[in-house]
């Protein structure tokens, strides 16, 4: 399985940015954390969920663990307040001691940790007892990822992005199991759905081709089988009569108490 690299938090941003944030919205929503908690957000990126948290949910900390340096340069660029720090991590080895901060996130991250069970475990053991171990990710098998439309016809064509590793955990049966396994209880889940206005299909396009690993894909494409690709997915993305392209996703979200 080829590697997905998050190597540039600019295009990231760009092209999961406004996604990622009215998902988190919906879920932090459905949450409804008490103010003045210490959090962990695993896997933060580019700080698109740290930022959410920082500003809806009035933490006493936030620390934002992730692998890729890029991303971390990103997010510390974002100017966020000291009670927010980041720091190079893996979720499968938190650099945290045993039983820190009272509520642990994965946003959009559990299908790209390579052994989610163990990186739910590290979640749980890094929350106080009593507290919050929780995630959402892309319900990918279920056509839930934003640019499924182009996903989903890239792949039909012999040219697929390429997938992250552990693209079942974000089943909402597959989440249950492991936070059971993970010993959490009082678990809760639910979907969230989200849309995304582009104002034209060209607007879609663009942005969807500045993910690096889209863009990568892309270019191994012939060039009369791109014209063809293009075709298809722009007659299969909802639009309304105004030309604005108006897709959705979907995320499975849990929680559980440690
Ligand atoms: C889809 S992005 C989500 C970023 C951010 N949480 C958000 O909501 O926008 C997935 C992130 O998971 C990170 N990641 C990949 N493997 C990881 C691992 N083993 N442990 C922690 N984070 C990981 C990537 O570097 C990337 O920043």
């Amino acid at each position: 399985m080829a590697e997905v690299r998050f190597s540039d938090g600019a295009s990231y941003d760009l092209m999961m940015g406004p996604w990622s944030r009215s998902v988190g919205e919906l879920f932090l929503d459905w949450l409804d954390p008490a103010a003045d908690l210490d959090w962990i957000d695993v896997g933060c990126g580019s700080g698109a969920f740290t930022s959410l948290v920082v500003e809806t949910c009035a933490p006493a900390s936030v620390l934002g663990v992730d692998p890729s340096h890029a991303q971390l340069d990103f997010a510390r660029g974002r100017g966020l307040p000291p009670l927010a720090r980041f720091e190079p991590g893996d979720a499968t080895s938190l650099p945290v001691a045993d039983r820190t901060f009272d509520i642990a996130v994965a946003a959009l991250v559990v299908h790209f940790m390579p052994d989610p069970a163990a990186g739910v475990r590290e979640m749980a053991r890094a929350t106080k007892p009593g507290g919050l171990v929780a995630a959402y990710s892309w319900d990918l098998l279920g056509g839930g990822f934003p640019y499924d439309d182009l996903y989903s016809r890239m792949a039909s064509s012999g040219y697929p992005p390429p997938a992250p590793p552990s693209p079942a955990a974000a089943d909402p049966r597959e989440l249950r199991q492991t936070w059971e396994l993970a010993g959490l209880a009082d678990i809760r889940q639910r979907a969230l759905t989200v849309t995304r206005q582009f104002v034209d299909f060209d607007d879609y396009w663009r942005t969807a081709v500045t993910s690096p690993r889209i863009a990568a894909a892309l270019q191994r494409v012939p060039e009369a089988l791109m014209a063809i690709l293009r075709a298809e997915v722009e007659a299969a993305v909802p639009r309304r009569p105004d030309g604005a392209v108006v897709p959705k996703a979907t995320a499975n979200a849990i929680v559980g108490r440690a």
